[in-house]
C-alpha cells in the first residue's frame, strides 16, 4: 500500500482529505476499518478519479486518473512507474493531461533522503533475496561444529553493492554466510568492508575502464563498453564458481542492467547452488534468468523474482507510506498542489500540460528502444 493508516492520518492532519479505494490494503493486512478509524474515507474504485492527487506504489492503468465526473483538470499522480526504463508510459499520461511525479526519480541528496522510496524497497528487496537463496540452498548458511562433524559455512557472492546490495551482505552475514561483494563503483569497496564482506577487486582498466568514471554525479553507476563488460564477466567467473549463492542487484537507471553472471559461468557452479537476480525487470545480471520463472541449470536454481518486495508487504508498505508522506508534505506545503521551481520536484516531475517535461525521460522516448537483455 502506497498509503498506510498511519500515513493517512498524517495527510489528514496535514488539512488534506484522504480517499482509500476498497480492499485495497487486504494484501498487507490493512482492514478498511484502520483506514476509517485514521479518518479516510473507504471509497469504490470509480470515485478514486475525484481526488487531486492520486497515490500509487505502482503506475496506474490507462485512463486510472481521469476525472470520475469528467470536469475540471486530470489529477496530479505520484507512484514509480520507471519512466526512464518506460517512457511510453510517461507519454500515456502527457496524452491524459496527468501531471505524473515518478517515485523512481527521487534525487539522491541528503534533503530528499527521507523521500527515498528506492532505497526503502532496495533495503527490503535485498533481505528477502537472502532468505530466498537461504530457504532454497540445500545446505544451512552458518559454520557448525556438531557431534556429527563440521559443516563448512555458505559462500555468498552478492554482485552489485548499492542499497539492496548492502542489506544482502548484512542479511547473508547475520545467517552466519562467508560473504564476498563486487561493485563498479570505486566507493563501494569500503561500504562492502564496513559491512563485514570481501570486497571482490578486479582490474578492469586493460580493457579500458576508467574508475574514476565509474559513478556519475548522482551517485548511480555508469554503463559500461562492451569490452569492460566482457573482462568483468570473464574475471568475476571464478568467484561465481566457487560460491553456493550469488546474488545480483546491480543496474543504471533507464539502461538495460549489465549481464555479470554467463551461462558459462553457471554451468561452472555446483549442483545445488542458487543464484537469485534482482535485476531481471531490465534484462536481469545473469544471462538465464526470467522475470518470475524458475530456471534449474545443471541443479543450479536460478530465480529471478519481480515480487520479492511484497512478500514483505507490512514493512514494505510502512517504509513506502513513510517516505511518500514525506514527499506530499513537500508537494503541498500548504494542502495544495504547489508545483513550484525547487530541486527535488525538478528532479520528479515527468510530465505536465500535457507534455513529457523530464529532459531525460523526453530524450528517451526520442532515442531508439532501451536493448533488454541480449
Ligand atoms: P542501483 O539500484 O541503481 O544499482 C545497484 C548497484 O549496482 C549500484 O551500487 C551500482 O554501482 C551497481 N552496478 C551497476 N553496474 C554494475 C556492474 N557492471 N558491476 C557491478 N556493480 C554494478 O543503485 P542504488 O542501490 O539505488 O544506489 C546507487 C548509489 O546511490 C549508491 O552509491 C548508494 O549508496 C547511493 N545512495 C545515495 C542516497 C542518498 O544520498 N540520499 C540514497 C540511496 C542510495
Amino acid at each position: 500500500m502506497a498509503l498506510v493508516p498511519d500515513g493517512a492520518e498524517a495527510m489528514v492532519a496535514h488539512g488534506c482529505e484522504v480517499l482509500v479505494e476498497q480492499g485495497a490494503g487486504s494484501g498487507a493486512g490493512i482492514t478498511d476499518d484502520a483506514y476509517r478509524d485514521a479518518g479516510a474515507s473507504v471509497v469504490g474504485p470509480d470515485e478514486v478519479g475525484s481526488a487531486d492527487v492520486i497515490v500509487s506504489v505502482r503506475d496506474l492503468p490507462a485512463g486510472g486518473a481521469t476525472r470520475a465526473d469528467g470536469s475540471g483538470s486530470a489529477p496530479t499522480f505520484v507512484g514509480m512507474f520507471d519512466p526512464l526504463w518506460a517512457p511510453q508510459r510517461a507519454q500515456r499520461h502527457a496524452d491524459e493531461g496527468t501531471c505524473a511525479i515518478s517515485l523512481d526519480l527521487v534525487p539522491r541528496i541528503t534533503r530528499a533522503q527521507s523521500m527515498d522510496v528506492l532505497s526503502s524497497m532496495g533495503t527490503i528487496a535485498g533481505y528477502e533475496a537472502v532468505l530466498l537463496a537461504a530457504g532454497r540452498l540445500p545446505q544451512m548458511f552458518p559454520l557448525m561444529m556438531t557431534a556429527a562433524g563440521t559443516l563448512a559455512p555458505a559462500r555468498v557472492l552478492v554482485l552489485g553493492a548499492g542499497v539492496a546490495g548492502l542489506q544482502a551482505i548484512a542479511t547473508a552475514r547475520r545467517l552466519g554466510a562467508v560473504v564476498e561483494a563486487n561493485d563498479v563503483r570505486p566507493a563501494a569497496v569500503e561500504q562492502i568492508r564496513s559491512m563485514g564482506a570481501r570486497a571482490v577487486e578486479i582490474d578492469l582498466s586493460d580493457a579500458g575502464a576508467d574508475p574514476s568514471a565509474a559513478e556519475d554525479a548522482g551517485g548511480y553507476a555508469q554503463a559500461q563498453s562492451q569490452d569492460v563488460s566482457g573482462r568483468q564477466q570473464a574475471l568475476l567467473a571464478p568467484y561465481v564458481a566457487a560460491s553456493d549463492v550469488v546474488i545480483t542487484t546491480a543496474a543504471i537507471p533507464g539502461r538495460a542492467s549489465p549481464v555479470l553472471v554467463t551461462a558459462e559461468a553457471v554451468d561452472a557452479m555446483a549442483p545445488g547452488s542458487v543464484i537469485i537476480d534482482l535485476a531481471s525487470e531490465r534484462g536481469g545480471n545473469c544471462a538465464l534468468s526470467e522475470s518470475d520463472v524458475e530456471v534449474d541449470r545443471g541443479g543450479v536454481t536460478v530465480l529471478a523474482p519481480t515480487d520479492l518486495v511484497s512478500r514483505c508487504a507490512r514493512h514494505a508498505s510502512q517504509m513506502f507510506s513513510r517516505n511518500l508522506v514525506t514527499f506530499l508534505r513537500h508537494l503541498a506545503p500548504d494542502g495544495e498542489v504547489d508545483l513550484r521551481d525547487d530541486e527535488i520536484l525538478e528532479a520528479m516531475i515527468v510530465t505536465r500540460g500535457g507534455a513529457v517535461v523530464h529532459p531525460g525521460v523526453a530524450g528517451a522516448l526520442d532515442g531508439p528502444e532501451p536493448a533488454g537483455k541480449a
